[in-house]
């Protein structure tokens, strides 16, 4: 497993100082990366004591803590740690704070207990046990805590990506090993040829990991509508979510949860 683990941070380490500039743009102009659908989701969050897992180079974590939160970023990346405390620096955000780990070990270094945890947009698939992430996310969470979690729907994952919005299964829904990818990135700057390895899990291997860890899965929404571009044939709505026109309604895309301490 180490070794997925040390190519998946060869890999996005390619990226961060890309993702930096990119997303330093994007703050300054703009005071979130959040999307309409996480903020209204997350609902009010001033003095939230709250974990970003998986945070890349900090640009949701900033967005956070604009919001109130009081806030910590966690990435396997050191790269995107150093650009992440830069960011923050830049923008003058100076009580975020960033922790350099696999989200697989944070319960062994950090001791911390939080009113929520907090990942989003390109997380599970990243993580090769399941089981473990819903102990870390469980070991984090404070009495009155809660998961939130926003991500592709397992569904969404089996489609031919160069072949949508024309439906063609591409990869298995019930995956067991991982698959090799030769690029990373493409969604805040350029892709970048790069190994990487990730994996596809189900929507009942997701309820059942948090489930088994000692989460309550207190609602799970699903959505017609992708967070990022994946083709130049889909359309953004009005809360810039991308929409293929003809699956409207018809397939889920997204996902996104709440899970409370039981
Ligand atoms: C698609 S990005 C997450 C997207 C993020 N919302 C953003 O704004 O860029 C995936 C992130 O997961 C991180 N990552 C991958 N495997 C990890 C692991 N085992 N532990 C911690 N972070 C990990 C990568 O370094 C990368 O920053």
């Amino acid at each position: 497993m180490d070794e997925y683990i040390e190519a998946n941070r060869r890999s996005w380490a390619t990226l961060a100082a890309d993702h930096y500039e990119a997303f330093k743009a994007r703050l300054s102009h703009s005071e979130s990366t959040l999307s309409e659908t996480q903020r209204r989701e997350l609902g009010d969050i001033r003095g939230k004591k709250l974990i970003h897992l998986q945070c890349n180079t900090g640009a949701d974590t900033i967005s956070l803590a604009r919001m109130g939160a009081r806030v910590t970023g966690v990435d396997l990346v050191p790269e995107n740690i150093h650009y992440a405390r830069k960011l923050a620096a830049d923008l003058g955000v100076d009580d975020a704070r960033f922790i350099e780990s696999n989200v697989l070990e944070i319960m062994d270094k950090h001791d911390e207990q939080y009113d929520i945890v907090y990942t989003t947009e390109g997380v599970l698939c990243w993580l090769p046990d399941l089981h473990l992430w819903a102990r870390n996310v469980f070991h984090l969470l404070g009495p009155d805590g809660y998961l939130y979690l926003l991500d592709g729907h397992p569904f969404f994952m089996v489609w031919d990506e160069e072949a949508l919005p024309e439906l063609v299964v591409r990869y298995p829904y019930f995956h067991k090993t991982a698959d090799r990818g030769e690029w990373i990135g493409g969604y805040a700057s350029e892709a970048k040829q790069a190994v990487n390895y990730c994996w596809n899990y189900t929507v009942g291997e997701i309820v059942t990991a948090l489930s088994q860890a000692g989460l309550h899965i207190e609602w799970l929404h699903e959505f017609d509508w992708l967070y990022y571009q994946e083709s130049e044939k889909q359309v953004e709505d009005q809360d810039g979510n991308w929409i293929f026109a003809e699956h409207r309604e018809r397939l889920p895309f997204t996902f996104s949860l709440k899970a409370t301490i039981r």
